[in-house]
């Protein structure tokens, strides 16, 4: 895996995060997330790199019942959109935290569960960051985790769309958003962590996206790369989006699969015996 670029975004490319990727894409798969960490009433919940807030957005009935969110990503600016959205008519008060999953500033034990949701691979240091959610979390705490396994029709066909229009250092760019490592590696990783029975789950969705061409642009308005596309001419961004170039479109069209994966009720084993697997 390339060195992550842990996926920051400026301007208000946070904001159209928000409006055009939550929905279409990343708000199913948190519902999915929080249905499979089956929450009990008021438990503590921390949502590492938790983005504009889609876990916390959630509605009450979802999370569960006097459920306690915290949410901490490096971004300040996905935060002040979290910190923004109206919270969900019942839900308990969200406490936003700004900081790095590598070196959380939050108490030991002070989580039952921890979410992640595609977050992991943008940690710099993977094991450091697996080993702070063991540290923040009660012992028999759980986390779920997810990560893309590897690109979608959709994504291919965008990233080389984005090479040859753009440039190789934005489709590389792009490209580390999907650049997870494989299940077993992944499970390797949780038990040096301090996690035991690790599960991996995979599971597929399609997304129909109308009007693929002008997603396409919408979507490259809210990444890392949107002040580069932004700067091009109409004309480029017209190819970009599917104008003339038929390749991004007709791609497109095919349904898109995600699979997903996640590290499901990972109990924590007391720090004081790392290697007692
Ligand atoms: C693809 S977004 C996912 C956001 C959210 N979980 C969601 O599902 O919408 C990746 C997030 O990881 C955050 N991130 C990247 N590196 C991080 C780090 N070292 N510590 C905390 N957050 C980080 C980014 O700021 C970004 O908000």
């Amino acid at each position: 895996m390339n060195a992550p670029n842990q996926w920051q975004l400026s301007g208000n490319a946070a904001e159209r995060y928000e409006r055009v990727l939550v929905p279409a894409i990343f708000a199913p798969w948190a519902a999915d997330l929080v249905s499979l960490a089956d929450l009990r009433p008021g438990e503590r919940v921390l949502d590492v790199a938790c983005g504009t807030g889609v876990v916390a957005d959630l509605p009450p009935n979802a999370l569960g019942q006097g459920v306690q969110i915290t949410g901490l990503d490096l971004n300040e600016g996905m935060l002040e959109v979290a910190r923004s959205q109206p919270s969900p008519a019942g839900a308990a008060e969200v406490v936003w935290v700004q900081g790095s999953a590598l070196a959380m500033r939050l108490p030991d034990a002070s989580f039952d569960v921890v979410l992640c949701q595609q977050g992991v691979q943008f940690f710099p240091d993977r094991p450091l960051a697996l080993r702070e959610m063991t540290r923040v979390l009660v012992p028999n705490g759980r986390v779920l985790a997810s990560v893309w396994e590897g690109p979608t029709p959709y994504a291919t066909a965008m990233w080389n769309a984005v090479e040859r229009h753009v440039g190789a250092d934005a489709a590389a760019t792009l490209r580390k958003s999907r650049a997870g490592e494989d299940p077993k590696a992944l499970q390797h990783l949780m038990m040096q962590a301090g996690f035991r029975e690790v599960k991996i789950v995979q599971r597929t969705r399609t997304a129909r996206i109308r009007a693929v061409g002008d997603f396409v642009l919408r979507h490259l308005a809210a990444t890392p790369v949107a002040g580069t596309v932004e700067a091009l001419s109409d004309s480029v961004r017209m190819v970009l989006g599917g104008g003339r170039s038929q390749s991004v479109t007709a791609l497109c069209r095919r349904r898109w699969h995600y699979l997903f994966r996640m590290c499901q009720r990972c109990d924590r084993r007391p720090l004081s015996r790392p290697n007692d697997v």
